[in-house]
Protein backbone atom coordinates (compact mmCIF):
# COMPACT_ATOMS: atom_id res chain seq x y z
CA UNK A 1 0.00 0.00 0.00
CA UNK A 2 1.16 3.31 -1.12
CA UNK A 3 1.50 5.92 2.11
CA UNK A 4 1.09 9.06 -0.33
CA UNK A 5 -2.11 11.40 0.36
CA UNK A 6 -3.05 13.87 -2.38
CA UNK A 7 -4.00 17.03 0.02
CA UNK A 8 -5.77 19.88 -1.53
CA UNK A 9 -6.14 23.59 -0.36
CA UNK A 10 -7.34 26.96 -2.28
CA UNK A 11 -4.08 28.51 -1.33
CA UNK A 12 -4.32 32.40 -1.94
CA UNK A 13 -1.25 34.97 -2.59
CA UNK A 14 -3.16 37.40 -3.57
CA UNK A 15 -0.03 40.99 -3.14
CA UNK A 16 2.42 39.13 -1.72
CA UNK A 17 5.53 41.06 -1.63
CA UNK A 18 8.45 39.37 -4.27
CA UNK A 19 10.41 40.05 -1.26
CA UNK A 20 8.02 37.89 1.05
CA UNK A 21 10.49 37.23 3.84
CA UNK A 22 12.86 40.65 4.74
CA UNK A 23 14.69 38.80 7.02
CA UNK A 24 15.88 36.22 4.37
CA UNK A 25 15.68 38.31 0.81
CA UNK A 26 18.19 36.01 -1.46
CA UNK A 27 15.88 32.86 -0.03
CA UNK A 28 12.91 34.54 -0.80
CA UNK A 29 13.97 34.94 -4.28
CA UNK A 30 15.60 31.21 -4.20
CA UNK A 31 12.20 30.15 -3.20
CA UNK A 32 10.37 32.26 -6.10
CA UNK A 33 12.75 30.73 -8.64
CA UNK A 34 11.67 27.61 -7.32
CA UNK A 35 7.89 28.21 -7.44
CA UNK A 36 8.83 29.79 -11.77
CA UNK A 37 10.64 26.78 -12.41
CA UNK A 38 8.78 23.99 -10.92
CA UNK A 39 5.11 24.22 -12.22
CA UNK A 40 6.06 23.20 -15.71
CA UNK A 41 8.83 20.72 -13.62
CA UNK A 42 5.78 18.99 -11.79
CA UNK A 43 3.54 19.46 -14.65
CA UNK A 44 6.28 17.23 -16.74
CA UNK A 45 6.43 14.82 -13.72
CA UNK A 46 2.68 14.46 -13.38
CA UNK A 47 2.92 13.20 -17.73
CA UNK A 48 5.42 11.20 -17.07
CA UNK A 49 3.61 9.16 -14.42
CA UNK A 50 0.23 8.96 -16.84
CA UNK A 51 2.31 7.40 -19.34
CA UNK A 52 4.35 5.13 -17.27
CA UNK A 53 1.15 3.62 -15.37
CA UNK A 54 0.75 1.56 -19.03
CA UNK A 55 3.81 0.60 -18.69
CA UNK A 56 4.22 -0.73 -15.05
CA UNK A 57 2.98 -4.48 -14.05
CA UNK A 58 3.29 -3.82 -10.40
CA UNK A 59 0.19 -2.69 -9.21
CA UNK A 60 1.45 -1.49 -5.70
CA UNK A 61 3.93 0.63 -8.03
CA UNK A 62 0.79 1.58 -10.38
CA UNK A 63 -0.90 3.19 -7.59
CA UNK A 64 2.34 4.89 -6.26
CA UNK A 65 2.85 6.50 -9.64
CA UNK A 66 -0.80 7.78 -9.70
CA UNK A 67 -0.51 9.25 -6.22
CA UNK A 68 2.63 10.42 -7.01
CA UNK A 69 1.99 12.42 -10.20
CA UNK A 70 -1.02 13.94 -8.30
CA UNK A 71 0.69 15.43 -5.75
CA UNK A 72 3.02 16.80 -7.72
CA UNK A 73 0.21 18.23 -9.89
CA UNK A 74 -1.57 19.74 -6.57
CA UNK A 75 2.13 21.22 -5.79
CA UNK A 76 1.83 22.72 -9.49
CA UNK A 77 -1.38 24.10 -8.81
CA UNK A 78 -0.61 26.10 -5.40
CA UNK A 79 3.20 27.15 -6.98
CA UNK A 80 0.82 28.24 -10.03
CA UNK A 81 -1.13 30.38 -7.35
CA UNK A 82 2.01 32.21 -6.58
CA UNK A 83 3.24 32.71 -9.61
CA UNK A 84 0.23 34.38 -10.63
CA UNK A 85 -0.33 36.85 -7.57
CA UNK A 86 4.04 37.88 -8.51
CA UNK A 87 2.61 38.29 -12.34
CA UNK A 88 -0.50 40.52 -11.04
CA UNK A 89 2.09 42.62 -9.70
CA UNK A 90 5.10 42.37 -12.50
CA UNK A 91 3.38 41.11 -15.59
CA UNK A 92 6.71 40.56 -17.24
CA UNK A 93 7.43 37.72 -15.24
CA UNK A 94 4.97 35.73 -17.48
CA UNK A 95 8.12 35.38 -19.66
CA UNK A 96 9.64 32.84 -17.57
CA UNK A 97 6.27 30.66 -16.97
CA UNK A 98 6.27 30.78 -20.65
CA UNK A 99 10.15 29.66 -21.02
CA UNK A 100 9.85 26.71 -18.70
CA UNK A 101 6.66 25.87 -20.61
CA UNK A 102 7.66 25.64 -23.62
CA UNK A 103 11.13 23.84 -22.70
CA UNK A 104 9.26 21.40 -20.61
CA UNK A 105 6.92 20.96 -23.71
CA UNK A 106 10.22 20.28 -25.91
CA UNK A 107 11.75 17.79 -23.48
CA UNK A 108 8.76 15.80 -23.01
CA UNK A 109 8.56 15.55 -27.29
CA UNK A 110 11.66 15.12 -27.47
CA UNK A 111 12.85 12.48 -25.28
CA UNK A 112 11.83 8.75 -24.63
CA UNK A 113 9.53 7.69 -21.42
CA UNK A 114 12.81 6.56 -20.01
CA UNK A 115 14.37 9.62 -20.03
CA UNK A 116 11.32 11.16 -18.08
CA UNK A 117 11.17 8.84 -15.56
CA UNK A 118 15.26 8.83 -15.22
CA UNK A 119 14.92 12.68 -15.35
CA UNK A 120 12.02 12.53 -11.96
CA UNK A 121 13.98 10.14 -10.10
CA UNK A 122 17.72 11.69 -10.45
CA UNK A 123 15.80 14.87 -9.28
CA UNK A 124 13.71 14.09 -6.72
CA UNK A 125 16.54 11.91 -5.02
CA UNK A 126 18.63 15.90 -4.43
CA UNK A 127 15.04 16.70 -3.03
CA UNK A 128 15.77 14.57 0.09
CA UNK A 129 19.11 15.99 1.73
CA UNK A 130 17.95 18.96 0.45
CA UNK A 131 14.49 19.92 1.88
CA UNK A 132 15.62 17.99 5.11
CA UNK A 133 18.40 21.04 5.34
CA UNK A 134 15.60 23.44 4.69
CA UNK A 135 13.07 22.15 7.32
CA UNK A 136 15.37 21.86 9.68
CA UNK A 137 16.29 25.33 9.84
CA UNK A 138 12.36 26.17 9.25
CA UNK A 139 13.09 29.17 11.98
CA UNK A 140 15.68 30.89 10.35
CA UNK A 141 14.25 30.68 7.06
CA UNK A 142 10.44 31.11 7.10
CA UNK A 143 9.10 32.25 10.80
CA UNK A 144 10.25 36.16 9.90
CA UNK A 145 8.69 35.78 6.02
CA UNK A 146 4.84 35.49 4.46
CA UNK A 147 2.83 33.15 6.41
CA UNK A 148 1.01 32.34 3.50
CA UNK A 149 3.74 31.19 1.29
CA UNK A 150 5.83 29.96 4.06
CA UNK A 151 3.44 27.26 4.94
CA UNK A 152 2.63 26.84 1.34
CA UNK A 153 6.23 25.88 1.00
CA UNK A 154 6.32 23.53 4.44
CA UNK A 155 3.59 21.66 3.24
CA UNK A 156 5.14 20.92 -0.35
CA UNK A 157 8.65 20.43 0.95
CA UNK A 158 7.10 17.55 3.45
CA UNK A 159 5.16 16.02 0.69
CA UNK A 160 8.70 15.82 -0.94
CA UNK A 161 9.90 13.65 1.82
CA UNK A 162 6.87 11.84 1.74
CA UNK A 163 7.34 10.54 -2.01
CA UNK A 164 10.83 10.42 -1.87
CA UNK A 165 10.86 6.57 -3.43
CA UNK A 166 8.38 7.19 -5.53
CA UNK A 167 9.77 8.26 -8.93
CA UNK A 168 13.42 5.67 -7.96
CA UNK A 169 10.06 3.25 -7.40
CA UNK A 170 9.03 3.83 -10.86
CA UNK A 171 12.11 4.25 -12.62
CA UNK A 172 13.09 0.54 -11.06
CA UNK A 173 9.38 -0.84 -12.25
CA UNK A 174 9.73 0.65 -16.02
CA UNK A 175 13.87 1.10 -16.98
CA UNK A 176 15.81 -0.06 -13.94
CA UNK A 177 19.18 0.47 -15.38
CA UNK A 178 21.66 2.36 -12.97
CA UNK A 179 23.84 3.36 -15.91
CA UNK A 180 21.15 5.23 -18.49
CA UNK A 181 20.35 7.27 -15.04
CA UNK A 182 24.00 8.01 -14.58
CA UNK A 183 24.78 8.70 -18.57
CA UNK A 184 22.27 11.19 -18.27
CA UNK A 185 22.26 13.09 -15.45
CA UNK A 186 24.53 15.47 -16.03
CA UNK A 187 22.37 17.16 -19.27
CA UNK A 188 19.39 16.93 -16.75
CA UNK A 189 21.13 18.75 -14.36
CA UNK A 190 22.36 21.45 -16.41
CA UNK A 191 18.67 21.81 -17.84
CA UNK A 192 17.29 22.62 -14.45
CA UNK A 193 20.71 24.93 -13.72
CA UNK A 194 19.60 26.82 -17.32
CA UNK A 195 16.73 27.55 -16.07
CA UNK A 196 17.15 28.74 -12.50
CA UNK A 197 19.83 31.21 -14.00
CA UNK A 198 16.98 32.33 -16.92
CA UNK A 199 14.87 33.25 -14.46
CA UNK A 200 17.40 35.38 -12.39
CA UNK A 201 17.54 37.24 -15.25
CA UNK A 202 14.32 37.96 -16.01
CA UNK A 203 13.42 39.00 -12.21
CA UNK A 204 16.44 41.36 -13.43
CA UNK A 205 14.58 42.93 -16.10
CA UNK A 206 11.20 42.49 -14.87
CA UNK A 207 11.17 43.76 -11.02
CA UNK A 208 12.17 47.07 -10.77
CA UNK A 209 11.56 47.87 -7.42
CA UNK A 210 14.18 44.86 -6.56
CA UNK A 211 18.18 45.71 -6.34
CA UNK A 212 20.19 43.51 -8.22
CA UNK A 213 22.51 43.00 -5.38
CA UNK A 214 19.38 40.82 -3.89
CA UNK A 215 20.07 38.43 -6.38
CA UNK A 216 23.70 37.97 -5.48
CA UNK A 217 25.28 35.72 -2.63
CA UNK A 218 23.85 32.66 -0.68
CA UNK A 219 20.89 31.87 0.04
CA UNK A 220 21.67 29.75 2.75
CA UNK A 221 24.58 31.71 3.91
CA UNK A 222 22.34 32.31 7.86
CA UNK A 223 22.05 28.26 7.71
CA UNK A 224 24.96 26.87 10.03
CA UNK A 225 28.05 25.73 7.70
CA UNK A 226 27.68 21.75 8.77
CA UNK A 227 23.92 21.57 7.81
CA UNK A 228 25.02 23.28 4.70
CA UNK A 229 27.83 20.58 3.59
CA UNK A 230 26.07 17.93 4.99
CA UNK A 231 22.91 18.39 2.32
CA UNK A 232 25.74 18.97 -0.19
CA UNK A 233 27.31 15.81 0.52
CA UNK A 234 23.78 14.40 0.21
CA UNK A 235 22.83 15.49 -3.02
CA UNK A 236 25.94 14.27 -4.55
CA UNK A 237 25.31 10.41 -2.45
CA UNK A 238 22.04 10.37 -4.10
CA UNK A 239 22.99 10.13 -7.27
CA UNK A 240 24.89 6.74 -6.26
CA UNK A 241 23.88 3.33 -7.71
CA UNK A 242 23.22 1.82 -3.83
CA UNK A 243 21.29 5.09 -3.02
CA UNK A 244 17.64 4.13 -1.84
CA UNK A 245 15.81 7.10 -0.20
CA UNK A 246 13.57 5.08 1.88
CA UNK A 247 17.05 4.79 4.07
CA UNK A 248 17.71 8.69 4.17
CA UNK A 249 17.98 10.73 7.40
CA UNK A 250 14.75 12.63 7.29
CA UNK A 251 13.34 15.80 8.88
CA UNK A 252 11.56 15.34 11.89
CA UNK A 253 9.40 18.11 10.75
CA UNK A 254 7.67 15.88 8.35
CA UNK A 255 5.98 14.12 11.56
CA UNK A 256 5.40 17.10 13.12
CA UNK A 257 3.43 18.71 10.24
CA UNK A 258 1.69 15.20 9.40
CA UNK A 259 0.80 15.61 13.50
CA UNK A 260 -0.32 18.87 12.98
CA UNK A 261 -2.41 18.20 10.02
CA UNK A 262 -4.52 15.32 10.90
CA UNK A 263 -5.01 16.92 14.53
CA UNK A 264 -7.20 19.47 12.33
CA UNK A 265 -4.41 22.83 12.61
CA UNK A 266 -5.06 25.08 9.75
CA UNK A 267 -1.91 24.05 8.28
CA UNK A 268 -2.49 27.16 5.47
CA UNK A 269 -1.41 29.45 8.49
CA UNK A 270 0.91 27.26 10.21
CA UNK A 271 4.27 29.38 10.23
CA UNK A 272 5.37 32.73 9.78
CA UNK A 273 4.56 36.39 9.92
CA UNK A 274 0.54 37.46 9.24
CA UNK A 275 -0.33 38.12 5.54
CA UNK A 276 1.87 40.87 4.06
CA UNK A 277 1.36 43.24 0.97
CA UNK A 278 3.83 44.35 -1.36
CA UNK A 279 1.97 48.03 -0.95
CA UNK A 280 2.68 47.54 3.10
CA UNK A 281 5.84 46.38 2.72
CA UNK A 282 6.91 49.11 0.20
CA UNK A 283 5.56 52.12 2.61
CA UNK A 284 7.00 50.37 6.00
CA UNK A 285 10.27 50.30 4.17
CA UNK A 286 9.89 54.00 3.32
CA UNK A 287 9.13 55.28 6.40
CA UNK A 288 12.02 53.52 8.07
CA UNK A 289 14.09 55.33 5.33
CA UNK A 290 12.83 58.80 6.35
CA UNK A 291 13.52 58.26 9.94
FE1 LIG B 1 6.32 18.65 -5.60
FE1 LIG C 1 8.46 15.69 -5.92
Amino acid sequence: MSNLEVRKFDWDFEGIPFIWNPEQPRFSVLMNQITFVIISFERYITKAMREAEARITDDEVKLEARLFGQQEGVHAAAHTKHARALIAQYPGLQTILDKCQESYDAQFEAESLEYHLAYAGSMEAIFTPFFKMVLDHREILFEGGDERLSSMLLWHFCEEIEHRSSALMVYDDVVGSYWYRFRNAGPMRKHVRALFEMSIEEFKKHVPDVPHDVYEGNPFASVPRPATLRSAVGVLASQAPWHDPAHQPLPDYYDEWIGKYTGGEDVMRLYGQPAMTAGAAAAASAVGDAR
